[in-house]
């Protein structure tokens, strides 16, 4: 059965979601908002540049949540929780990358309720927050035992990342340190990274009153002009940033989840660097025996590329995209990927059509 979803913003993850969306053998678009008036009332194929879809763009949640549909992909700048409610309570599943990955009690039960009256599921998924800070390390410490430390962390240069508008007025990057600390990123990223790492010492085994998680936000400046695709990057201006989330039980760090920006690895001070194996999402689990690897082919070989298509950017959209047949499945409710059975992607639409499903 095929199932109708909606894709909501058509960004650097909402276009790739349309993407995945269109070769993906369960699923059809059947709608899609956007947030720019400009976008509205035109075929989603024109928004994107690709060929016409038949899915005319709206700017009205109204509109939105009168489609028939099963689900809806949410990847706006950043979440609006009436909105979730508003497509949760209009009969739509929701996955997305902007929240909701493990929330608080008074969250989960907030959301819970409105998944109860539209009789569905809303989960929170991606790269990171998602596979890199919870999936992917919960599933290697099963190959552990007496697990004493997880980390999952990007590396990453953000000159790759096409989404100028969350590079500088979210993640504050061109600024100077005093405003990218007090900047939305750090409470934006928290929101994940936090339920990230929470999900992790929950999955330990570590009741949580015994667990202290302490967060920190690190600057780098720039010593020369950086250029960069939000401009001239000034001396004395933020160009890395690095986040972390670590999880202690006493004196003992138990888990790390984070990530470290850089414009480029010139001209900083302190003179950060991407280390010897560049820019990549490193899996650590320490516990017996040890597990740990690196995902470098989720970066651009070259900025340009990245901004012409990231692939961090797609594994994020994938993610959650491939989500959805087992979100629909799931019994109502908010729902992790603890409680999730297994996602996986689909073959190839020219394997699919050689196998006779065209
Ligand atoms: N979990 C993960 O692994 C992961 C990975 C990557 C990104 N993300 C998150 O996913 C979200 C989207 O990222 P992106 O790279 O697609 O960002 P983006 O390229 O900047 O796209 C943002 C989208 O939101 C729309 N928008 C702008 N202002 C808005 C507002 N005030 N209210 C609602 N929508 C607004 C934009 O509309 P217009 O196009 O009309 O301007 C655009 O479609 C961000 O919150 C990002 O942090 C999560």
């Amino acid at each position: 059965m095929t199932l109708k979803v909606i894709q909501w913003a058509t960004g650097s993850v909402g276009r790739e979601a349309v993407d995945c969306i269109l070769d993906h053998p369960d699923l059809e678009l059947v709608g899609c908002w956007v947030h720019s008036p400009e976008k509205a009332g035109k075929d989603v194929g024109e928004v994107l540049g690709i060929a016409p879809t038949g899915v005319i763009t709206t700017t009205s949640v109204d509109e939105i949540c009168a489609i028939d549909a099963d689900a809806v992909m949410y990847s706006p700048l950043v979440a609006n929780p009436k909105h979730v409610s508003a497509l949760l309570r209009s009969g739509k599943n929701v996955v997305t990358p902007v929240g909701w990955f493990y929330p608080d009690a008074e969250q989960t039960r907030r959301m819970n309720e409105a998944c109860e009256a539209g009789g569905v599921s809303l989960h929170g998924t991606g790269m990171d927050p998602g596979a890199i800070t919870e999936v992917f390390p919960l599933i290697m410490s099963a190959m552990s035992k007496n697990v004493t430390f997880v980390r999952g962390e990007e590396i990453s240069d953000i000159r790759g990342y096409g989404s100028p508008d969350v590079v500088r007025d979210l993640m504050m990057f061109g600024g100077t340190p005093q405003e990218a600390v007090g900047g939305p990123m750090l409470d934006l990223l928290d929101n994940g990274y936090r339920q990230s790492v929470t999900m992790i010492t929950d999955a330990l085994g570590l009741p949580r009153a015994a667990v202290r998680i302490e967060r920190l936000l690190e600057t780098a400046v720039a010593t020369e002009p950086i250029d960069s695709p939000i401009g001239t990057i000034a001396p004395g201006h933020v160009a890395g940033q690095r986040f972390y989330w670590d999880a202690y039980v006493g004196d003992h760090k138990v888990a790390r989840v984070g990530v470290t920006w850089l414009m480029g690895e010139e001209n900083l001070d302190p003179p950060w660097d991407f280390g010897p194996d560049g820019e990549r999402f490193d899996i650590e689990v320490r516990g017996t025996p040890d597990t740990v690897f690196s995902v470098s082919s989720w970066h651009p070989d070259t900025n340009d590329e990245g901004l012409d298509r990231n692939l961090g950017i797609v594994a994020t959209a994938a993610h959650c995209v491939n989500a959805i047949p087992v979100v629909v499945a799931a019994a109502p409710g908010l729902r992790t990927s603890r409680d999730l059975p297994m996602i996986t992607g689909k073959a190839h639409p020219t394997l699919l059509a050689a196998a006779g499903r065209g």
